[in-house]
């Protein structure tokens, strides 16, 4: 078990459900009387840095952390930072981290921001490692069902587009599958289903979940439905990514299908899984849901800055330098100094990064 001095987030389930309910019941809070958290971060520093293309989440932690009277440093394009110059990861985050008090990171690969946490001298979030995980989404997207729908139980939730590389997805899946009574529809075509780690996972939590691969089947069943992106940048070929583009558009004719309360979410950005005409829609809630992102953001900032709980472990099984992750992207694969983490299970060894499995 490796621990660490900072309350850092790179996985929502690091830490239990009550700390999430209080993130979200402070930004209900905090939405309401925006004048009472001006101040609270007077003097405290977020340093954001951004590996891959943002608007909303690198824009909302900015705007979060300018609300609560803080200041913001950081890049959002490596290629005018040292990055540039062959700068590794180490050493740019071990740096930054000793500028702020909590650093933000998006980085285009599974494990990055993890890796960034082994060694900074502040708390890091994780704002997107690759297809992985996308915790502040997730908290977004709590909040949302929260105001929207006044319940994170007894809910159907349908799932649509990338669910292999979709990272809000992953991780939304993760916290939902953990409230009571809620029900799960994946729907994607075979080569974008869900990766087999999750699907586990939630097998082994006894939750009730099922794959198809037709929108308009599927659509009368649901209390939310959360469309996602085809992400174009993970795919090995451009000709891959276009076999899978529009598949899936939710439009007015498909709405008619769908329950009067249904509520639309999408993390956005949309391409074209979502025609316009939707927007209109009183069940459409994508707008909102961005908003509600700057608040649960200065929620989390709040409660991290202001230590509300103990910090949790970041590697749970042992240095296994003997083992490669099988996982092309996993940072450990990039980035030669790192210690290879492992939770090694008989002749699995799950990586601590990526969470992708390698038999031995
Ligand atoms: C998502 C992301 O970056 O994973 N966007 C976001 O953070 N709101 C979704 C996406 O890029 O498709």
């Amino acid at each position: 078990m490796l621990g660490s001095k900072f309350i850092n987030l790179i996985d929502l389930s690091d830490y239990p459900k009550i700390w999430w309910e209080d993130i979200v019941v402070l930004a209900h809070e905090i939405k309401q009387n925006p004048d009472n958290y001006k101040s609270r971060c007077r003097g405290k520093l977020m340093a954001t840095l951004f590996y891959e293309p943002s608007t909303r989440t690198q824009m909302s932690f900015q705007a979060a952390m300018l609300r609560l009277g803080g200041g913001i440093i950081g890049f959002d394009n490596p290629a005018t930072s040292s990055v540039a110059k062959g700068e590794n990861l180490k050493d740019t985050t071990k740096v930054v981290s000793s500028y702020g008090d909590i650093v933000v990171m998006r980085h285009p690969l599974p494990g990055a921001v993890k890796a960034a946490a082994l060694t900074a001298d502040c708390p890091v979030v994780n704002a997107g490692d690759g297809g992985h995980l996308h915790p502040t989404q997730t908290l977004t997207d709590l909040l949302t069902l929260y105001e929207e729908k006044g319940r994170l139980d007894n809910l159907t939730i349908g799932l649509c587009g990338d669910l292999k590389n979709g990272r809000t997805v992953h991780s939304l899946l993760k916290a939902m599958s953990c409230y009571k009574s809620n029900r799960f529809v994946l729907i994607s075509t075979k080569e974008l289903e869900l990766p087999d780690y999750i699907k586990q996972e939630l097998t082994l939590k006894g939750v009730e979940f099922k794959e198809v691969f037709r929108l308009e089947d599927a659509i009368s069943e649901l209390d939310v439905l959360y469309m996602t992106r085809i992400q174009r940048e993970r795919f090995a070929s451009e000709q891959q990514y276009l076999e899978q583009k529009n598949v899936y558009v939710l439009d007015e004719e498909k709405m008619k299908k769908a329950k009067s309360d249904l509520a639309v979410l999408h993390p956005l950005p949309r391409v074209d899984e979502i025609a316009i005409s939707v927007d209109d829609d009183p069940r459409a809630k994508y707008f909102k849901q961005a908003n509600y992102g700057m608040y649960v953001r200065m929620a989390l900032i709040l409660l991290i800055l202001e230590k509300s709980l103990t910090p949790a472990p970041l590697m749970h099984g042992e240095v296994r330098n003997d083992i490669c992750c099988k996982n092309p992207k996993c940072i450990t694969n990039h980035e030669s100094y790192l210690p290879h983490y492992f939770k090694v299970n008989g002749n699995k060894a799950v990586c601590e990064y990526c969470d992708e499995t390698t038999e031995l």
